[in-house]
């Protein structure tokens, strides 16, 4: 199955699924990284890895719907089926999320639906709960919303600094994506309107 991953800055999400497909621990292409900045680390990463990277510039769009046309025709040419959102930090518009409904996923780094948006760990941190994790998730119309598939829950210790906390959480996640990819590349993943189901 043809994967594309999509990213804006760093790509340690990125990395760990071009590990996990290295060690076979994941069958899956990934066939194209899109990046809508041209400076994000994941591209060097892609590189690296030999795997086809583009950037799409979005301000050389007038319209949104113009971005994602141009987003569509690389996916399309790489026949691709399923976007896997990693740190990419743009809004896919309804449209969009439509015409590949339940090929989109994203991993958010707070337990949904507390703590959405950018700043999931530190959001978490600053409130002062005990406990935090990493959710992957399909994508939908709303931001962090759509059917949850994985969740791993994380202790907040005593005395924890906020980075610590980011790197246990990057660790999880590090783990959960491929998982998550691995189940929708076998087709192990049923959805019933908000639930998932795992087919073993
Ligand atoms: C991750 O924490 C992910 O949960 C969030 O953005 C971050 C991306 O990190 N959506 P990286 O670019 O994969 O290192």
């Amino acid at each position: 199955m043809n994967i594309a991953v999509f990213c804006s800055g760093n790509g340690t999400n990125l990395q760990a699924i071009i590990n996990a497909i290295k060690k076979g621990k994941l069958a899956a292409d990934l066939a194209l990284v899109v990046s809508d900045n041209s400076q994000a680390y994941a591209l060097k990463r892609a590189r690296r890895a030999k795997i086809k990277t583009v950037f799409i510039d979005p301000a050389q769009f007038r319209v949104k719907s113009d971005f994602e046309a141009k987003l569509t025709e690389y996916l399309m040419a790489e026949r691709i089926s399923l976007i896997v959102l990693a740190g990419f930090m743009r809004i896919l518009s309804s449209e969009f999320v439509m015409k590949f409904r339940n090929k989109i996923i994203n991993i958010h780094p707070a337990l949904l639906p507390s703590f959405k948006g950018s700043h999931g760990i530190k959001d978490a941190f600053d409130y002062g709960v005990k406990v935090t994790g990493v959710t992957v998730h399909f994508v939908d119309e709303k931001m962090d919303h759509g059917p949850i598939i994985l969740q791993q829950a994380l202790k907040i210790e005593e005395g924890q600094t906020l980075e610590a906390l980011e790197a246990k959480i990057h660790k999880i996640e590090h783990k959960l994506y491929p998982e998550a990819i691995r189940l929708f590349t076998e087709g192990k993943l049923e959805i019933n309107g908000r639930k998932v189901k795992i087919l073993s």
